[in-house]
């Protein structure tokens, strides 16, 4: 057996299956607080509540850890968490990625207008609030103390692996390259460190000293359970980020797009060659196969559903009825969902509104479908962004809890202009952390063929006004706290 883990945003899920077949054996789940900022101990306590729950790993033979990536998780020359994890979803460093962008545009080029350019030469990806790098740079502008003690960083992920392991040893901290992608101080396309860039960003000159993780090739072996705990047995595997572990999950190959909406809206697809993206909208990650895994995220996904359903005093399926009663277009009224600011387009101080209100047009019904429709145009916004740098856009396929709306699932493909893929709802982040876990074991070229879920493909009459009301209305849309 091996078991799956994905340490998300809001809980901890593991998974247990058979490593030839897939077979599903056994399930366990435990909730951690989410937020934007958590101390990474209480993942530690929920995975270990989730294997408990899913009947203990005595009888498996391998683990890997997916994860929520980029959370910057700092450690002393102790080994121990000198702060709360900054999460993917935590804003306040949206300044210290603007700092970043500029000065590598001074250093690389001649001025601040070059840094896009050159982030993503560097690592494939121009730095936003959400990537490590820029947290790091927060810390140093706003806890200079913390930041001179950080003599290790780690994500979420690597931490949890390490712990597994028995912690102790900072050198033993290992982690692979769809999580190194998300830093912003790894090159995707050499598979280096840079640490020029680790340096610029905590203002350190002995950035050199400060451990990360070794990273690991896909199936390679991070090294045994910790003997103390009772893990002697357990064969670690790297792990992976959660985008990545998603696409080992799904079995993901060239032309491959998927369109998860969960607490963060992703679309991303496998290419084999690196993708440097200048604009910001595409960001360069690698995968957890040993190719690349472009994808573009939204801030503003499945919270756009949730938010709506509360303000109309409903639940999810009486969203999705009232969602499903309007006309497509909504009579005109257009959300735009930016909630909580917004990542992609990058504006992280903007705010969420609703145009074209008219008295005809402002019923529940169409609030619910200007809803589902204003978070499917950011995500095909991402789709379009991706096609532009010349990753193959083919298949689509819709996972994560939003999809289990019927009116996401319905009301995707006439936003899209294409037919989706609905497989069945499942733990895909677990899903493809265990089958890394069964490659690992297995030690082979590819990772094993599991059966895959039962798949449906939803059709329906494109409604490209939608896109052109949204892209025009969202134009309009300012960086500012309104
Ligand atoms: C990816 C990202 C999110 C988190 C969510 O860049 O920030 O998808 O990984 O867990």
């Amino acid at each position: 057996l091996v078991a799956g883990i994905d340490s998300s945003t809001q809980s901890c899920k593991v998974v247990i299956r058979e490593a030839r077949t897939g077979r599903l054996r056994r399930f366990g789940q435990a909730p951690h607080p989410d937020g934007t900022e958590v101390d990474p101990h209480a993942w530690w306590d929920a995975l270990q509540v989730a294997v408990a729950t899913a009947g203990g790993l005595d009888d498996v033979a391998a683990v890997s850890v997916g994860g929520q990536q980029h959370g910057m998780v700092v450690l002393d020359a102790d080994g121990e968490v000198i702060r709360p994890a900054l999460l993917w979803n935590d804003t306040r460093s949206a300044g210290a990625a603007a700092d970043l962008v500029g000065e590598l545009g001074h250093i690389a080029g001649s001025s601040a207008d070059d840094g896009p350019r050159a982030w993503a030469q560097a690592t494939g990806t121009v730095p936003v609030a959400s990537l490590t790098v820029t947290k790091l740079r927060w810390l140093a502008d706003h806890e200079p103390e913390a930041a001179a003690r950080v003599a290790a960083v780690a994500l979420p992920h690597d931490w949890l692996t390490w712990r597994l392991a028995g912690g102790g040893d900072l050198a033993a901290l290992v982690t692979d390259r769809s999580e190194a992608s998300g830093t912003g101080y790894w090159d995707g396309a050499s598979g280096r460190y840079r640490r020029d860039l680790l340096a610029l960003a905590l203002r350190r000159d002995d950035a050199d000293d400060i451990v990360l993780p070794r990273v690991l090739g896909p199936a390679e072996r991070a090294g045994t359970g910790d003997a103390a705990a009772g893990l002697g047995h357990l064969v670690l595997g790297p792990g992976a980020g959660d985008n990545a572990a998603a696409a080992l999950g799904l079995a993901m190959g060239p032309g491959d797009v998927a369109l998860s909406i969960g607490t963060s809206g992703v679309v991303s697809a496998v290419s084999a060659r690196p993708v440097q993206d200048p604009s910001g909208a595409v960001t360069g990650f690698a995968d957890a196969a040993g190719a690349f895994l472009p994808l573009t995220v939204t801030l503003n996904a499945a919270r756009v559903l949730n938010a709506t359903a509360a303000l109309l005093g409903v639940d999810h399926r009486g969203l999705a009825e009232l969602a499903l009663a309007a006309a497509p277009g909504a009579d005109g009224l257009t959300f735009v969902p930016y909630l909580e600011g917004e990542r992609t387009p990058n504006l992280p101080h903007a705010s969420g509104s609703l145009l074209g209100m008219t008295l005809g047009s402002t019923t529940r019904e169409n609030l619910a479908r200007a809803a589902v429709e204003g978070l499917l145009c950011g995500l095909a916004d991402g789709m379009d962004a991706l096609r532009e740098q010349g990753v193959p856009v083919e298949r689509v396929t819709l996972i994560g809890g939003g999809a289990r709306s019927a009116a996401v699932r319905e009301i995707a493909p006439a936003v899209l202009g294409r037919t989706v893929q609905v497989p069945e709802p499942g733990e895909y982040v677990a899903d493809g952390a265990g089958r890394q876990a069964a490659w690992v074991l297995d030690g082979g070229d590819e990772p094993p063929t599991w059966t895959t879920s039962r798949v449906r493909t939803v059709e329906a009459e494109p409604t490209p006004v939608v896109r052109e009301r949204y892209g025009a209305r969202r134009g309009h849309v300012v960086d500012r706290v309104e």
